[in-house]
Parts: structure tokens; C-alpha cells; sequence
């Protein structure tokens, strides 16, 4: 399984369309529309695309079903690392290779780009006739739930409490399992929903987008002690500088480094029903645990 192939193929279809429906030049005030698609467009390895479009085909489904869901995900994930680098939450200067939105515009601006992007992808699942309603209907209710007060901002404003103070593993989990691990594991499972998948089948993928949630946000935690800033497009050593919760600064790296494979071997297990229609979320799971960006 090429699995850069794959990301490398997913990418390009969610920007295209992504492309088609993000605001475009002079039909609204400036630079509104430029720094939507600055932040949107180019860069990124479109992940939670990547995963919901692979749920789906792991369906037998065709995969073009859930591209809106795709990219209404990654639309709000795009929002949720604009807000994240602003001043006043982790102040960061790179992200996807390449200024802030707010080093590259204003404050204000990227402000707004992240409202835009988030109140625009709910517009794009609303709109995903492809979708019968009733399950259109659900995968809102569960999107808006991850990326909302009981998922991605619970988690966020955690992340900010605990800062600078001792947390506890609980805690930690709660903070990755919510500000990262809700919308992942909500990928997975809209990508499986807008396709038309069954409990038992929604079970073993909930199992397992949970894990690779976690395990995700762990190897985030490792590569910001060690990644290279040219694989990863963000500077490396912030979490520390924050006195971020971290699983590194909790644990260890090698502690961490093993508790992201034991999540990933677990992720795996949680699909032993399923056969080789599975592989691609398999090497998913394999990708989240030994990526370098
Ligand atoms: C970064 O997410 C933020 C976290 C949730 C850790 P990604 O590593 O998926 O960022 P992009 O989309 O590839 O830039
Ligand atoms: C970000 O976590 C989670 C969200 C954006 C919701 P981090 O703050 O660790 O992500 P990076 O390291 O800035 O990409
Ligand atoms: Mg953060
Ligand atoms: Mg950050
Ligand atoms: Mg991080």
C-alpha cells in the first residue's frame, strides 16, 4: 500500500474541490477571500479527508459520496490551526510551511478567515445532496458536536488551563482526546455515516478512529521536540516554551514514542472483522504512528 500515493491523490481532489467552493476574489470585501484559500489551499496533508474518504471506501462505497464530508472536515480543521496560532493561544509564526495567518495578514483578519472557514462548512454539509437527509442530518449533529464545547474547544481550552500547571494522565487524555482525537475519530466515522454504514461497523471504526486520535496528537507532541521544521512546516520546541501538557513532558520520549505504537497496533485490532478492504485505514493507522510532517 502506497499510502504517500494515496494522500498525495486525496490531496489533490480535496483542493479541487475545496477550490470550487471557498470565496474567490473581488465579490467580497478584501482580503477576505485571499486569506481563506491562503490558509485552505496548498499545504497540509489533508488527513482527516484522507481518513473519512478511506472509512467510506472501506464501505465498498464510492468514495465521491463523501467528499463534501471530506472537505467540510478539513475546513474546519484549516480554521481550527488558524485560531490555534493566534496570539493569544500557542502565538506561533509557521504553519504548512509558510507565515500564520496573522504574520501574513492581521489578527483580525485571521480571525475572521477561521469564522469563515467554520460557518462555510457547515453550508457545504448542509448542501451535500449526494447525502439521503436523515444521515445528512446525523453527520451535522456529530461534526459540530467534535469540533464544538464537547470536543475540539473543550479540549482547547484545557490545553490552555493546564499550561504551566501539573496535569495529571487523565487530564492529558482529556485535552488530546478532545482537541485532536474528536475530530479524527469524527473523520472516520461521518466518512463511514455518509455512505450508509451499519452498528457493528460503526463500532469497530469508532474503536479505532479513537486510538489513532490519540495517537495522533502524541506523535504531534514528538515531533515538537523532534521533527525537522522543514518536514513538519511548524517550528519545533513551542510546547516546551509554553509549558504545554505533553505526553513527552509527562513521560518521556520513549515512554510516549511507546504508548503511540500500542495505540496503533490497537487501532489496528479494532478492524480485525473487516478484511482487505480495511488495508488503506490499516496503513493509515501505520502512517499516523511513523510520520515525519
Ligand atoms: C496539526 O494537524 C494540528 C493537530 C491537531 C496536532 P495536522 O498535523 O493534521 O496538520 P496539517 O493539516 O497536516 O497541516
Ligand atoms: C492543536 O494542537 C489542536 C487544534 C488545532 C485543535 P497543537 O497546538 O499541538 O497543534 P500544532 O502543534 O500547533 O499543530
Ligand atoms: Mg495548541
Ligand atoms: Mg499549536
Ligand atoms: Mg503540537
Amino acid at each position: 500500500m502506497d499510502i504517500a500515493a494515496y494522500l498525495a491523490g486525496t490531496a489533490r481532489e480535496v483542493e479541487a474541490f475545496l477550490d470550487r467552493v471557498l470565496p474567490r476574489g473581488s465579490r467580497y470585501p478584501s482580503p477576505l477571500a485571499e486569506a481563506i484559500r491562503y490558509s485552505a489551499l496548498d499545504g497540509g496533508k489533508r488527513l482527516r479527508p484522507s481518513l473519512a474518504l478511506a472509512a467510506a471506501g472501506c464501505l465498498g462505497a464510492d468514495r465521491v459520496e463523501a467528499m463534501p464530508v471530506a472537505a467540510a472536515l478539513e475546513m474546519i480543521h484549516t480554521y481550527s490551526l488558524i485560531h490555534d496560532d493566534l496570539p493569544a493561544m500557542d502565538d506561533d509564526t509557521y504553519r504548512r510551511g509558510k507565515l500564520t495567518s496573522h504574520k501574513q495578514f492581521s489578527e483580525a483578519v485571521a480571525i475572521l478567515a477561521g469564522d469563515a472557514l467554520l460557518t462555510q462548512a457547515f453550508q457545504v454539509l448542509g448542501e451535500a445532496e449526494g447525502i439521503p437527509l436523515e444521515r445528512r442530518l446525523r453527520i451535522i449533529v456529530e461534526i459540530a458536536v467534535a469540533c464544538g464545547p464537547a470536543g475540539l474547544i473543550g479540549g482547547q481550552m484545557a490545553d490552555l488551563n493546564a499550561a504551566g500547571n501539573e496535569v495529571d494522565l487523565p487530564s492529558l487524555e482529556y485535552i488530546h482526546t478532545h482537541k485532536t482525537g474528536a475530530m479524527i475519530q469524527a473523520s472516520v466515522r461521518c466518512g463511514a455515516l455518509a455512505v450508509g454504514a451499519g452498528n457493528r461497523e460503526l463500532k469497530a471504526l469508532t474503536a479505532y478512529g479513537r486510538r489513532i486520535g490519540l495517537g495522533f496528537q502524541i506523535v504531534d507532541d514528538i515531533l515538537d521536540i523532534e521533527g525537522d521544521p522543514e518536514e513538519t512546516g511548524k517550528a519545533t520546541g513551542r510546547d516546551r516554551r509554553h509549558l504545554k501538557a505533553t505526553y513527552p513532558a509527562l513521560f518521556g520520549l520513549q515512554s510516549s514514542r511507546l504508548r503511540a505504537r500500542e495505540l496503533i497496533e490497537e487501532a489496528i485490532e479494532a478492524l480485525a472483522d473487516f478484511g482487505e478492504e480495511a488495508d488503506l485505514l490499516r496503513a493509515m493507522a501505520l502512517f499516523i504512528e511513523k510520520r515525519s510532517h
